[in-house]
């Protein structure tokens, strides 16, 4: 059984930029995300049998979700994950409306899926055992026109995550 997750994951242009604030990130602030493994997550399925997985990729295929343009302009550490992501202060609307779906699909397959309100994020740091003080990027605007289902795979030297199938946002 694997793990899958749903993904924005960026194109080549939207991935140098985020290389280019990961390398400016402090030496010392944790262990910096492979740059080919940055992606914001929409919804985390967990461990999922390959029948279940193709009945929720059914689902995805009829979602119809909306193009949207996601700015990251902030940053933050959450203490508990111990990761340092970037963020937006304005989440847009289809984003909210393509996580609200696909939590609805995956709950509707029995999955169990996070409670809380989705706060997207893009983990740029994990094992960060202290907030950033006096750090600032340049904004990133992504313009995302399709999301993915992305299969986790544990290797000696860490994850690596294979996607599985995108689909357009119109
Ligand atoms: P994170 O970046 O905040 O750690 C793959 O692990 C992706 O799924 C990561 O982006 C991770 O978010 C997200 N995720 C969400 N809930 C998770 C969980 N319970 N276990 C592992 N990953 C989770």
């Amino acid at each position: 059984m694997s793990r899958y997750f749903f993904a924005l994951w960026p194109d080549d242009d939207v991935r140098r930029q985020l290389e280019a604030v990961s390398d400016r990130l402090p030496a010392g602030c944790g262990r910096k995300v492979r740059t080919e493994n940055l992606h914001i997550t929409l919804v985390f399925l967990g461990s999922v049998e390959e029948p279940v997985i193709k009945r929720v990729r059914g689902d995805a295929d009829g979602i119809g979700g909306r193009q949207f343009v996601l700015t990251l302009e902030n940053y933050g550490w959450w203490k508990r994950p111990q990761v340092i992501w970037l963020g937006s202060d304005m989440v847009p609307g289809p984003l909210e409306e393509l996580a609200a779906r696909l939590n609805v699909i995956a709950a509707g397959h029995g999955l169990r899926v996070d409670s809380r309100p989705y706060a997207p994020h893009l983990t740029l740091v994990r094992k960060a055992k202290r907030p950033l003080t006096r750090f600032s990027y340049i904004p990133i605007h992504w313009e995302i026109r399709d999301f993915c289902l992305v299969q986790s795979v544990t290797l000696a030297a860490g994850a690596e995550y294979r996607i599985i199938q995108n689909w357009p946002l119109t």
